[in-house]
């Protein structure tokens, strides 16, 4: 599909953030996924363009992160973390149990277009491992009925919120908000909670710190 008048404008306004045009790219590339669902060729092109680089440039970044897709993602992006925590917490049968719900292997669209299914590595999240992600959004400590109930749910059309985040919305408007950070959900859901300052807490309590931190800095 072309890529809109408008589209291409918030590339230029992209662009124009950094002293190096083409440091947009990655910004940009998520603008298309957020307008279609992929990386398209229409949209490799007219990043090159805006940019002045070559299409070639452009493809091989996109074809370089794992985040960018040559083919439609569809309604929702799954991903599920099979790196050491999660892993040895259960995360391969989460993900055995998607797979199986969804008929679909890794990193790879559902039939019906609705679901992605994707492997992923360590999302920063093991205090609550194993961690499985909705259009990046964090469900925390899942087990293998839980994210099968969570497939059903978003299905049926029905409200899934995040652990820690907002509702779920759907992998398009993610994708927008990698663009633009500013969609007023930053306040959403419990982003820490007390597992996740355990060790921090511990810490304290017996007076640790880090060679050559300072108090002040701990206390910042
Ligand atoms: S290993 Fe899964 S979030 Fe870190």
């Amino acid at each position: 599909m072309a890529i809109s008048e408008s589209t291409r404008e918030q590339m230029r306004q992209l662009a124009a953030r950094y002293p190096h045009a083409r440091s947009a790219l990655l910004p940009m590339l998520h603008l298309v996924q957020s307008e279609e669902g992929l990386v398209s060729a229409d949209g490799i092109e007219a990043c090159a363009d805006v940019l002045g680089i070559t299409p070639a440039e452009a493809t091989a970044v996109a074809t370089f992160y794992t985040m960018y897709k040559r083919r439609d993602v569809g309604s929702h992006h799954i991903g599920v973390c099979i790196n050491t925590m999660c892993g040895l917490l259960g995360g391969d049968a989460v993900y055995e149990a998607l797979a199986e719900r969804l008929g679909v292997g890794h990193d790879a669209p559902t039939d019906d277009g609705q679901f992605w299914l994707e492997r992923i590595e360590c999302q920063a999240a093991c205090t609550h491992a194993p961690v499985m992600t909705v259009d990046w959004e964090y469900i925390d400590d899942v087990t293998p009925s839980a994210a099968v109930d969570i497939i059903d749910r978003l299905a049926r059309g029905e409200e899934v919120r995040s652990t820690r985040g907002p509702a779920i919305r759907d992998f398009r408007a993610t994708e927008r908000t990698l663009v633009f950070p500013d969609d007023g959900l930053a306040a959403e859901g419990t982003p820490v909670d007390a597992k996740m300052l355990a060790g921090l807490t511990v810490a304290k309590e017996r007076g640790m710190s880090a060679p050559g931190v300072t108090s002040s800095a701990q206390e910042g």
